[in-house]
């Protein structure tokens, strides 16, 4: 007998092939009947397989009693309840390391496409505006003064490729870390000395909406937020009123608080640069990520320490 799994988003082919040779899986994203699924299944469920950005919402976990493993695709795991699974006996895996480069090369992409408009400069020339004049300036990238929050695996691959820019680094983390790199203990505090301020703390409790007006006022009309973190560390409406009102020039952003529905109001906004949650989104990553999934998912069903253990 293959064990049961739920699977609870699309994930590479590749993976859904593998997972399917070795275990009886349940598209439960994709039934349009969840209650009657659960009703019929719930008890058989060993193993759950999710996005970060999904994890494992606790009324779905409450229901399934035989619950042996969590193995989200992804590094995030703020929407899994760590506490509640380490009391239940669930193991939790998630795929770290491997989207670092990936998170770290889009937050710059993010930072130079809105600091030297490549997204506007686009528009610009497919709409013929060339034709009557040049794109106004933008601002210098290298040299600039880059706040990281967050300093984790993550910020450090980000801040290493700033140093190719020459860029002022400084970062915000719970303690002072043994880096080059100038410490500030509150977020207000690195705002105030950033032109570019880049989310790239994990999502908690404690960091939900961390990045709130006070944060937002001190990066300033002069500055810019990136974000490449998780919606929910963001006060998005500060955000976007601050937008509006020019109390902060600009921000790009790759998540947001309910994605994926992102608030009308960022649209009509000139400086802005939106993206969809793509930060891991390339095929080499996604395909290592896949195979991490598996990994772990094969080791536990073997009886063996899982190559990326959370819980
Ligand atoms: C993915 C992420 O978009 O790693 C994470 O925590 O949010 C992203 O890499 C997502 O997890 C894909 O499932």
């Amino acid at each position: 007998m293959k064990p049961e799994i739920i699977q609870y988003c699309p994930l590479m082919p590749g993976l859904e092939a593998e997972l399917a040779e070795r275990f009886t899986v349940h598209r439960f994203f994709e039934d349009k009947d969840p209650d009657g699924f659960l009703a019929r299944h719930a008890g058989a469920i060993r193993g759950f397989v999710t996005g970060g950005h999904l994890g494992l919402p606790p009324d779905l976990g409450a229901k399934l009693p035989a619950l042996e493993i969590v193995a989200i695709n992804g590094v995030g795991f703020d929407k899994v309840d760590l506490n509640e699974a380490k009391r239940r006996g669930i193991r939790v895996a998630n795929t770290p390391d491997v989207l670092t480069e990936d998170v770290a090369d889009l937050a710059i992409g993010l930072s130079i496409a809105l600091l030297r408009q490549i997204v506007k400069g686009d528009a610009y020339v497919r709409a013929g505006q060339w034709l009557g004049g040049d794109l106004a300036l933008g601002a210098k990238v290298s040299r600039r003064r880059f706040g990281i929050f967050g300093l984790g695996r993550i910020g450090r691959a980000i801040a290493k490729r700033l140093e190719g820019f020459d860029a002022q680094i400084a970062y915000s983390d719970r303690v002072k870390l043994d880096v080059p790199y100038a410490f500030e203990a509150t977020p207000q505090a690195l705002a105030a000395r950033s032109d570019v301020f880049v989310v790239a703390a994990a999502a908690s409790a404690e960091t939900r909406n961390v990045i709130d007006r006070s944060v937002i006022d001190a990066v300033g009309p002069k500055g810019i937020l990136v974000n490449v973190a998780r919606g929910s560390l963001v006060d998005e409406d500060a955000l976007l009123a601050a937008l509006k009102e020019g109390r902060i020039g600009g921000a790009a952003l790759d998540v947001f608080a309910d994605e994926p529905r992102v608030p009308d109001g960022f649209f009509g906004l000139p400086n802005v640069v939106l993206t969809p949650h793509m930060a891991s989104a390339t095929g080499e990553t996604r395909q290592a990520m896949a195979d991490l999934v598996l990994a772990n998912l094969v080791a536990h069903f073997a009886g063996e320490p899982l190559p990326t253990a959370l819980v």
